[in-house]
């Protein structure tokens, strides 16, 4: 090889390594600019993530509150016949005005869904599965935040572990549910399989989706 060539082969080679590297590698160092009239804003990715996680956390924990209230509230009304529509998303007015405010697209998933409305994703589903590894290798999980690449959305996901009996009413074995409620699921979830879990088990997540410009500008 002559040296020229060999220089301009060097050359290719550098150029595709920092290029092939450069976009696959997460850098946490990135620097993150915005602009408004006043500054110029300056954030890593880890200042990104951190307050996804934040906002995350906040409005999951709203919203898991309201719906063990309105459940539990809705059972001393009529039993659990009358609450069973209050587990759904679309009862809740406050998830349109978290969506508002926050910009962020709100739902609950899992792989063991009643309505098909809450079937994961590819990526969801592979979220779950590892918290179901790391479940069935004793280790804790937590909240999870990734970038969903190529775009500017961010996926908060948090696991859902059934906390109390009272999810086991409308979740539980075949013996834990009554006939009244089992017949409302069969009517309006033919291809339930939400049952059979016990106090504990990985029910599913909460999914959330942020738009990165809304995070980077909050911060
Ligand atoms: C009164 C009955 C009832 C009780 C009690 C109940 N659920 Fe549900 N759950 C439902 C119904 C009905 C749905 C389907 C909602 C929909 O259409 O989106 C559902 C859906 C869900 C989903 C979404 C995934 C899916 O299967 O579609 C999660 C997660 C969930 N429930 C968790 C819980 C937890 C945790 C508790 C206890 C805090 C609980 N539920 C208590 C009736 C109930």
């Amino acid at each position: 090889m002559s040296p020229s060539i060999k220089f301009t082969f060097g050359i290719l080679i550098m150029v595709a390594w920092a290029c092939g590297f450069s976009t696959e590698k997460r850098r946490p160092d990135k620097i993150e600019e915005t602009h408004d009239q006043r500054e110029v804003k300056k954030v890593s990715e880890a200042d990104i993530i951190n307050e996804t996680k934040k906002l995350g956390d906040s409005i999951s924990q709203k919203v898991g509150a309201v719906f063990m209230g309105k459940i539990s509230e809705k059972y001393t009304e009529g039993g659990y016949e009358a609450a069973a529509k209050f587990c759904s998303m679309n009862a809740y007015p406050l998830t349109d005005s978290l969506a508002k405010e926050y910009k962020v697209f709100l739902k609950r998933v899992s792989k063991q869904y009643r309505n098909p409305e809450n079937a994961p994703s590819d990526l969801e589903r592979q979220v779950l599965e590892a918290y179901e590894y790391s479940i069935e290798h004793g280790d804790e999980i937590g909240a999870n935040v990734q970038f969903i690449r190529p775009g500017d959305t961010i996926l908060y996901n948090k696991p859902i572990r059934i906390p109390s009996e009272l999810c086991l009413n409308c979740h539980g074995s075949p013996s834990q549910i009554s006939e009244e409620v089992k017949t409302i699921l069969k009517a309006e979830y033919p291809n339930d399989k939400a049952t059979g879990y016990k106090v504990g088990d990985l029910r599913g997540m909460w999914s959330l989706k942020f738009l990165k410009k809304e995070i980077v500008q909050g911060l």
